[in-house]
C-alpha cells in the first residue's frame, strides 16, 4: 500500500491571518505553497503546538480550505480549530506574522463517488467535523462536478454552528440541526439525515461522507449498514505520529473479516461505513 507520508512536507511556515471566530473557534491561514498544492479534501496536517519540543506530540487538523483556490495554484492552507485542551489553546494564542511547524499533507483524500442521476450526495458534519467538508465542496465546484451535494451540519446550539455560511455562499443546499432548536431542525443531524433520506424519490442513488463526534459517527455507520448505503466516515482518533509509525490510532478491522487492526492515519482517515465494526 502506498503510504500518504511519502509525499509529505515538513517545515516552518508563516501565519498570514489568525481569526477569532468566537465560542473557542478560530481560523489560521498559513503560507505553505507545497502543502497547499498537494492537499486534497479529507487530508490533514500534523501541527507542532509549542515553540520547542514540549508538548512533543503533534496535533492533527483537517485542512479546511486552500487558497486562493484548490489545485496547483494554491499557496495557502486554512485550518478551522476549536479549543479542546492545551495544544489548541496554544494555537489560539498565535498571531499573524508568527510561524507554525507543520507536517503534511497526510492521510488519503475523501472519495468522490460516481453517481447516476437522480442522485444525492450527503455531507454530514457534527461540530468540528465540518472542517474537511468545505474543501470537498470547493474542489467539486472547481472541477465543475454535477454531484448533487447536500450539506447537513449539527451542533448543540446555533452559536456553535461554525462554517455553514461558507457552504451557503457556494450555493450548496445546506441543512442545519441544533439540539436546542435555536437553528434549523430541533434534534440531531442524524435525525435530519433520516428525514431527508425518507423524502428522496424512488431510485435515487445515495452516497455520503460523515465527520463528527464519536456518537454521530456510530449512528451514521448504523444507518448506512441497515439501509445498505454507500457512506464513508472520516475518523478523528488520537494520532500521536500521523504517519503510521506508532499504532496509536488503530481501529479494529471489519466485523465480518478476520480481526486485524487498521491505522486510521495511513489507511484513512475516511473509511467505508460498512467496513467499520459496530463499535469503533
Ligand atoms: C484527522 C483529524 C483531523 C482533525 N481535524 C480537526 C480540525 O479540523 N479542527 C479541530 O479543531 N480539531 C480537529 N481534530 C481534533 C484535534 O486534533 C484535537 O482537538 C486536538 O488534538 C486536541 O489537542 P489539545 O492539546 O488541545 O487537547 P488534548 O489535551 O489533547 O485534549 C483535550 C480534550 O479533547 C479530547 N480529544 C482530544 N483529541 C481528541 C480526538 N482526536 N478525538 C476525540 N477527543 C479528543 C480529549 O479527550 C480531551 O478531553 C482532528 C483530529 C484528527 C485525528
Ligand atoms: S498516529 Fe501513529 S500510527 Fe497512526
Amino acid at each position: 500500500m502506498k503510504m500518504p507520508v511519502e509525499s509529505c512536507h515538513v517545515g516552518e511556515y508563516n501565519i498570514l491571518e489568525h481569526t477569532d471566530l468566537g465560542e473557542g473557534w478560530f481560523r489560521i491561514d498559513i503560507d505553505a505553497p507545497e502543502i497547499a498544492r498537494e492537499t486534497r479534501a479529507g487530508q490533514f496536517v500534523q501541527v507542532r503546538v509549542g515553540p520547542g519540543d514540549d508538548p512533543l506530540i503533534r496535533r492533527p487538523f483537517s485542512v479546511y480550505d486552500v487558497g486562493p483556490e484548490p489545485g496547483e495554484n494554491a499557496t495557502e492552507i486554512r485550518l478551522l480549530i476549536q479549543k479542546a485542551g492545551p495544544g489548541t489553546e496554544a494555537l489560539s494564542r498565535l498571531r499573524k506574522g508568527e510561524s507554525i511547524r507543520l507536517m503534511g499533507p497526510l492521510g488519503h483524500p475523501m472519495p468522490v463517488p460516481d453517481l447516476k442521476s437522480p442522485a444525492a450526495m450527503f455531507l454530514v458534519g457534527g461540530g468540528i467535523g465540518v472542517a474537511p467538508l468545505y474543501l470537498y465542496c470547493r474542489e467539486r465546484q472547481k472541477e465543475g462536478s454535477t454531484l448533487p451535494l447536500k450539506v447537513m451540519l449539527g451542533a448543540r446550539r446555533e452559536s456553535l454552528l461554525i462554517g455553514h455560511q461558507g457552504f451557503q455562499d457556494l450555493g450548496i443546499e445546506t441543512y442545519l440541526a441544533t439540539d436546542d432548536g435555536s437553528a434549523g431542525h430541533q434534534g440531531n443531524v442524524i435525525e435530519l439525515l433520516d428525514q431527508q433520506l425518507g423524502s428522496l424519490s424512488e431510485g435515487t442513488q445515495v452516497a455520503g461522507i460523515g465527520c463528527g463526534p464519536h456518537g454521530m459517527n456510530l449512528a451514521l455507520r448504523d444507518i448506512a449498514v441497515e439501509r445498505d448505503l454507500e457512506f464513508w466516515i472520516s475518523l478523528e482518533n488520537y494520532m500521536p505520529c500521523g504517519f503510521g509509525a506508532c499504532f496509536g490510532c488503530v481501529i479494529a478491522g471489519p466485523s465480518d473479516g478476520p480481526l486485524r487492526y487498521r491505522r486510521v492515519c495511513v489507511e484513512g482517515p475516511c473509511f467505508p461505513a460498512k467496513e467499520l465494526p459496530e463499535t469503533f
